[in-house]
């Protein structure tokens, strides 16, 4: 098999798009920082099955990372991800340097208001703007027909499809359930920060969101739903809870009572992890 071909320029990421639609194929795209696993890879094979080229891009973006965050720690292993995209099924990875992204002078940042303020956005400050400028400057480069994002990173999933709407980027935007171990601990790059002993008590997250979330469809009360679990989280031995909340799916409008589509969000530390994770009610 040919191996896979990795693009490090813009250009010549869009002279390969180009030449597939010139021959009348369409293209998806899907952005990660790396370090791959099943829930990057289900995310490629769903763009296969809505487009005829996936190409992947594997970016660790400084401008999503605050100052004391992992940027520096974060996982780097761009062949094993090549093989392991190839083996998926995509057609090429763009896998661009910093200076690329962000040459000399680069000046320009994308706020989207509304859905990225609280929640992560009122623990991580820049973050949205981080990803929402990065994800900006994907889509403009490859030009694809769909991207596709993880509903893991509810928010950001939020924050992308306000983006894509407000500036009439023509691209379809898919969301793809997230991806679990058989015990609930959803997939993540930065679950590897776990000691055996914390990843045993990890999996109380999604226990504990599904509990949630089996309450409030039998009526219970918000408030002390999200007083419970936070309750619950500590009890398990997580060190603290940014957030728990409820909120509408549909734009994370905070909610008193769940009288519409709703999303539980949480985000807890464990150890030198803070895990996300999300369910819906
Ligand atoms: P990263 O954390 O590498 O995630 C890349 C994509 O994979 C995101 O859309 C994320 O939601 C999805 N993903 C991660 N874990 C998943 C799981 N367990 N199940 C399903 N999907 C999962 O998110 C980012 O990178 C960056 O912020 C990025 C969008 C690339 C911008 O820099």
């Amino acid at each position: 098999m040919m191996s896979l071909p990795i693009f490090c320029t813009v250009a010549d990421l869009r002279t390969q798009v180009g030449d597939w639609r010139r021959q009348g194929l369409t293209v998806a795209l899907v952005p990660t920082m790396g370090a791959l696993h099943e829930g990057h890879l289900t995310l490629i094979r769903r763009g296969l099955e809505l487009a005829d080229k996936v190409v992947a891009s594997v970016f660790v973006n400084p401008t999503q990372f605050g100052p004391n965050e992992d940027f520096a720690a974060y996982p780097r292993r761009v062949s094993e991800d090549a093989a392991l995209l190839q083996e998926a099924g995509a057609s090429g990875l763009f896998a661009p340097t910093v200076a690329e992204m962000y040459p000399d002078g680069f000046s320009t940042t994308i706020t989207v208001a509304g859905v990225s303020e609280g929640l992560c956005g009122a623990f991580r400050p820049g973050h949205f703007a981080g990803v929402a400028t990065v994800v900006a400057k994907l889509l403009l480069q490859a030009g694809p027909d769909v991207a596709l994002f993880g509903e893991k990173d509810y928010q950001q999933l939020q924050v992308i499809k306000r983006l894509v709407r407000d500036l009439d980027i023509p691209i379809r935007i898919e969301g793809v359930p997230t991806v679990r171990e058989a015990d609930g601990l959803a997939l993540s790059s930065r679950n590897a920060y776990l000691s055996a002993e914390e990843r045993a008590i990890a999996p109380a997250i999604h226990r504990t969101l599904s509990a949630m979330a089996e309450a409030l469809r039998g009526g219970a009360d918000v408030a002390s739903q999200e007083a419970w679990g936070k309750a619950q989280l500590l009890a398990a031995g997580f060190a603290s809870v940014d957030y728990l909340e409820v909120r509408a799916a549909d734009g994370l409008a905070p909610l008193q009572t769940v009288d519409r589509p709703a999303r539980i969000l949480v985000a807890a530390r464990l150890g030198k992890a803070r895990l996300l994770d999300n369910i819906p009610v």
